[in-house]
Protein backbone atom coordinates (compact mmCIF):
# COMPACT_ATOMS: atom_id res chain seq x y z
CA UNK A 1 0.00 0.00 0.00
CA UNK A 2 1.49 3.54 -1.29
CA UNK A 3 0.27 5.91 0.80
CA UNK A 4 -0.65 9.86 -0.97
CA UNK A 5 0.22 12.74 1.37
CA UNK A 6 -1.78 15.44 0.28
CA UNK A 7 -0.67 18.15 2.00
CA UNK A 8 -2.65 21.56 2.28
CA UNK A 9 -1.38 25.38 3.42
CA UNK A 10 -2.63 28.02 5.19
CA UNK A 11 -6.19 29.17 5.09
CA UNK A 12 -7.29 26.26 3.26
CA UNK A 13 -8.88 24.77 6.52
CA UNK A 14 -11.51 27.42 5.62
CA UNK A 15 -12.34 25.78 2.14
CA UNK A 16 -15.75 25.83 1.76
CA UNK A 17 -16.60 29.36 3.26
CA UNK A 18 -13.58 31.27 2.26
CA UNK A 19 -14.20 33.03 -0.76
CA UNK A 20 -17.04 30.34 -2.72
CA UNK A 21 -16.42 32.67 -5.78
CA UNK A 22 -12.75 31.44 -6.35
CA UNK A 23 -12.08 28.76 -4.33
CA UNK A 24 -15.65 26.97 -4.68
CA UNK A 25 -17.96 25.67 -1.86
CA UNK A 26 -16.70 22.07 -1.13
CA UNK A 27 -14.71 21.26 2.02
CA UNK A 28 -11.12 19.86 2.85
CA UNK A 29 -13.81 16.70 3.98
CA UNK A 30 -15.14 16.80 0.67
CA UNK A 31 -11.81 17.10 -1.12
CA UNK A 32 -10.60 14.31 1.28
CA UNK A 33 -13.90 12.02 0.46
CA UNK A 34 -13.73 12.37 -3.38
CA UNK A 35 -9.76 11.38 -3.50
CA UNK A 36 -10.47 8.37 -1.25
CA UNK A 37 -13.43 7.55 -4.05
CA UNK A 38 -11.01 8.09 -6.61
CA UNK A 39 -8.00 6.35 -5.56
CA UNK A 40 -6.93 2.56 -7.25
CA UNK A 41 -6.18 -0.31 -5.36
CA UNK A 42 -2.65 0.04 -3.50
CA UNK A 43 -3.48 3.98 -3.21
CA UNK A 44 -3.99 5.13 0.29
CA UNK A 45 -4.58 8.94 0.88
CA UNK A 46 -3.55 11.20 3.85
CA UNK A 47 -5.01 14.89 3.56
CA UNK A 48 -3.85 16.89 6.10
CA UNK A 49 -4.19 21.03 6.34
CA UNK A 50 -2.25 23.32 8.78
CA UNK A 51 -1.56 27.00 8.98
CA UNK A 52 2.30 26.51 10.14
CA UNK A 53 4.60 26.55 8.09
CA UNK A 54 7.43 24.37 10.31
CA UNK A 55 4.45 21.70 10.34
CA UNK A 56 4.22 21.73 6.92
CA UNK A 57 7.74 21.17 6.40
CA UNK A 58 8.26 18.34 8.85
CA UNK A 59 5.56 16.37 6.76
CA UNK A 60 7.65 16.81 3.88
CA UNK A 61 10.17 15.37 5.90
CA UNK A 62 7.81 12.62 6.66
CA UNK A 63 7.47 11.87 2.75
CA UNK A 64 11.03 12.02 1.85
CA UNK A 65 11.29 9.01 5.42
CA UNK A 66 8.46 7.27 4.27
CA UNK A 67 8.91 7.27 0.52
CA UNK A 68 5.61 8.67 0.08
CA UNK A 69 4.37 10.56 -3.10
CA UNK A 70 3.08 14.57 -2.50
CA UNK A 71 0.25 16.48 -3.58
CA UNK A 72 0.91 19.58 -2.26
CA UNK A 73 -1.43 22.77 -2.50
CA UNK A 74 1.22 25.06 -0.49
CA UNK A 75 -1.23 28.32 -0.54
CA UNK A 76 -0.14 31.52 0.22
CA UNK A 77 3.54 29.97 1.07
CA UNK A 78 3.87 28.89 -2.73
CA UNK A 79 4.61 32.86 -3.40
CA UNK A 80 7.27 33.54 -0.68
CA UNK A 81 8.34 30.62 1.51
CA UNK A 82 12.37 29.39 0.54
CA UNK A 83 11.92 27.46 3.44
CA UNK A 84 8.85 25.08 1.94
CA UNK A 85 10.84 25.21 -1.31
CA UNK A 86 13.89 23.64 -0.13
CA UNK A 87 11.64 21.18 1.39
CA UNK A 88 10.03 20.81 -1.84
CA UNK A 89 13.31 19.91 -3.76
CA UNK A 90 14.45 17.20 -0.76
CA UNK A 91 11.24 15.39 -1.63
CA UNK A 92 12.08 15.62 -5.51
CA UNK A 93 15.75 14.97 -5.18
CA UNK A 94 15.12 11.92 -3.57
CA UNK A 95 12.96 10.82 -6.56
CA UNK A 96 9.38 11.21 -5.32
CA UNK A 97 6.56 12.91 -7.36
CA UNK A 98 5.58 16.34 -5.92
CA UNK A 99 2.90 17.52 -7.59
CA UNK A 100 2.08 21.73 -6.65
CA UNK A 101 -1.63 22.00 -7.00
CA UNK A 102 -3.98 25.13 -6.65
CA UNK A 103 -7.34 25.62 -7.25
CA UNK A 104 -7.37 28.81 -8.86
CA UNK A 105 -5.30 29.85 -11.74
CA UNK A 106 -2.94 32.48 -9.60
CA UNK A 107 -1.67 33.86 -12.65
CA UNK A 108 -5.29 35.11 -13.48
CA UNK A 109 -4.69 36.94 -10.28
CA UNK A 110 -3.08 39.75 -8.45
CA UNK A 111 0.56 40.16 -9.72
CA UNK A 112 2.24 38.57 -6.32
CA UNK A 113 0.32 35.13 -7.25
CA UNK A 114 1.97 35.19 -10.41
CA UNK A 115 5.24 33.70 -8.86
CA UNK A 116 5.62 30.68 -6.83
CA UNK A 117 8.77 29.66 -5.54
CA UNK A 118 7.58 25.87 -5.82
CA UNK A 119 6.92 24.88 -9.25
CA UNK A 120 11.19 25.43 -10.36
CA UNK A 121 11.65 21.98 -7.60
CA UNK A 122 8.36 20.53 -7.96
CA UNK A 123 7.46 17.70 -10.67
CA UNK A 124 4.95 19.75 -11.88
CA UNK A 125 1.96 21.88 -11.73
CA UNK A 126 -1.75 21.67 -12.08
CA UNK A 127 -3.64 24.88 -11.64
CA UNK A 128 -7.06 26.40 -12.10
CA UNK A 129 -9.59 23.58 -12.16
CA UNK A 130 -11.01 24.04 -8.77
CA UNK A 131 -11.15 19.77 -6.85
CA UNK A 132 -10.00 18.76 -10.37
CA UNK A 133 -6.47 19.87 -9.95
CA UNK A 134 -6.16 17.33 -6.88
CA UNK A 135 -7.69 14.58 -8.77
CA UNK A 136 -5.48 15.48 -11.95
CA UNK A 137 -2.13 15.08 -9.71
CA UNK A 138 -3.94 11.64 -8.39
CA UNK A 139 -4.07 10.53 -12.08
CA UNK A 140 -0.55 11.55 -12.29
CA UNK A 141 1.01 9.97 -9.11
CA UNK A 142 -1.06 6.81 -10.04
CA UNK A 143 0.50 6.84 -13.28
CA UNK A 144 4.17 7.68 -12.53
CA UNK A 145 3.80 5.09 -9.73
CA UNK A 146 2.27 2.40 -12.29
C1 LIG B 1 -4.11 28.83 -3.80
C2 LIG B 1 -3.65 30.12 -4.50
C3 LIG B 1 -2.80 30.97 -3.57
O1 LIG B 1 -2.41 32.17 -4.22
C4 LIG B 1 -3.60 31.35 -2.34
O2 LIG B 1 -2.78 32.06 -1.42
C5 LIG B 1 -4.25 30.18 -1.67
C6 LIG B 1 -4.84 29.13 -2.50
C7 LIG B 1 -5.09 28.02 -4.68
O3 LIG B 1 -5.30 26.86 -4.38
O4 LIG B 1 -5.67 28.57 -5.64
O5 LIG B 1 -4.39 30.14 -0.46
O6 LIG B 1 -2.98 28.02 -3.55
Amino acid sequence: MTTVLVLNGPNLGRLGSREPDVYGSGTLDDLRARLEAEASAGLSIDLRQTDDEAILIGWLHDAVDASSPVILNPAAFTHYSYALRDAAALVTKAGLILVEVHLSNPHAREEFRHNSVISGVATGVIAGFGFDSYSLALDLVTRRLG
